[in-house]
């Protein structure tokens, strides 16, 4: 091959592209969507506003976000025909793999989004994805119970929208509690978008092929499912349960973790970029008492959480690694006391990411990008002579 190849295993050291998004700088903590802090976003805008901001670069004034929850709002109803296709899937089947099925099918659906760079239509299948997405994932949540799917509800805002479609019961009135919807909106924003991650980096991938957003953001999503990426949420949860159930004593799981020889790590600790902690993390922990509290539950392994934390900052081989808690750490709690199911933790982070891949597909497409085309540097066999199968 001509010329040399640097190998970066991991892309640890390799900048894919450059960026108008989001900034975030791993030893400082800080992360700005579009130049907005994650702390004032999180505390003083909402999931739509936010989105608004990374898919189109500016906070909406009143007409822009008016008009932009209207559409999405309008859109928030799935072709019935998409029933077949999730009605074939066995009552059993993770959420994720039902959500990046379904959305890849949505192709089949629309297909004036062909891939090709004539799509003239890129913002109506933005409003469709991101109205869509959230009724896709309430009916893995009813099939699961044996429940009737609900249809959106248009006098709804997004996230109460969300909370009738998954808990909504055709015998009586469902009842928003605004703790539960104001929770939903936070954790959705702090999950919006964060630079180039492995399941945004693959979006990009996708769409740097000039393939249509539906099957980009689908490779997304299973990229997302990894227990290594946003599938570590439903791990944190199975492994604080796991410590639970074996008397709630950390210690054990902390040298399980240090092992070289055991598989088993921390799960919602480490991060590739952040070396001290996760901004998103602190909100999220804070949440967490908050939520709890005003929801008057008191969940055991929030306790086990903390302890483990604790004695993790405290345990040289964290410390010399920097590995804190990152997004993923506290936020099934908060989930959980939503009454999430931990199966569909992962699908509420793909819910929150979906504007930031939206975002980032965008600004590939629009920067008219080349092909992402890896190098490698080859060491298998030299060349050799064919040998019959008699002969081998
Ligand atoms: C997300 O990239 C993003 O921005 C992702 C994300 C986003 O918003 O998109 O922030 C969301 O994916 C958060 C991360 C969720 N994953 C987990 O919580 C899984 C547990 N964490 C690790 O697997 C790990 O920390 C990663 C995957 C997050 C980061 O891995 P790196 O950067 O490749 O680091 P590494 O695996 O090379 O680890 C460096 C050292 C190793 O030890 P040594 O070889 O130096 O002795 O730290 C150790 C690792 O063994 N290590 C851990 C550990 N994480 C790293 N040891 C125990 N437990 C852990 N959690």
């Amino acid at each position: 091959q001509s010329g040399y190849v640097t190998l970066d295993l991991g892309y640890k050291n390799t900048g894919a592209t450059t960026s108008n998004i989001t900034f975030l700088d791993g030893e400082k903590g800080i992360l700005r969507y579009r130049g907005y802090s994650i702390e004032e976003l999180a505390d003083k805008a909402d999931f739509l506003g936010v989105s608004y901001l990374l898919i189109y670069g500016e906070l909406p004034n009143q007409t822009q976000y008016d008009k932009f929850v209207h559409e999405i709002t309008h859109h928030t109803m799935v072709n019935e025909d998409m029933r077949k296709i999730f009605d074939g899937f066995p009552v059993n089947a993770h959420p994720m793999g039902v959500m990046s099925s379904l959305v890849s099918a949505m192709s089949g659906f629309y297909p004036e989004s062909y891939g090709s760079n004539n799509d003239k239509d890129v913002d109506l299948h933005i409003i469709r994805l991101m109205a869509k997405l959230p009724t896709l994932a309430t009916w893995c949540y009813k099939k699961s119970q044996g429940h009737p799917i609900n249809y959106p509800k248009n006098k709804l805002d997004y996230c109460s929208n969300f909370l009738h479609m998954m808990f909504g019961l055709p015998v009586e009135d469902y009842e928003i509690n605004p703790v539960v919807a104001k929770a939903l909106n936070k954790l959705l924003i702090l999950h919006a978008d964060h630079e180039q991650n492995c399941s945004t980096s693959t979006v990009r991938l996708v769409g740097s092929s000039q393939a249509n957003l539906y099957s980009s953001i689908s490779a997304g999503i299973s990229a997302l499912w990894g227990p290594l990426h946003g599938g570590a949420n439903q791990a944190v949860i199975e492994m604080l349960e796991a410590i639970k159930a074996d008397g709630g004593g950390v210690q054990k799981y902390l040298d399980k973790a240090k092992d070289k020889e055991d598989p088993f790590r921390l799960m919602g600790f480490g991060h590739r970029v952040y070396k001290n902690f996760d901004p998103r993390a602190r909100i999220i922990k804070k949440a967490a008492d908050e939520v709890l509290e005003a929801l008057g539950i008191d969940d055991p392994i929030l306790d086990i959480a903390r302890g483990l934390e604790e004695a993790a900052l405290n345990d040289e081989y964290f410390i010399k690694r920097k590995l804190y808690p990152n997004v993923d750490f506290y936020s099934g709690i908060i989930y959980r006391a939503l009454g999430i199911p931990v199966n569909m933790f992962t699908v509420m982070f793909a819910i929150g990411r979906l504007p930031g891949w939206i975002a980032q597909w965008k600004e590939l497409r629009e920067a008219g990008q080349p092909i992402g085309r890896p190098r490698q540097i080859y060491t298998g066999p030299k060349e050799r002579p064919f040998v019959d199968i008699a002969d081998r």
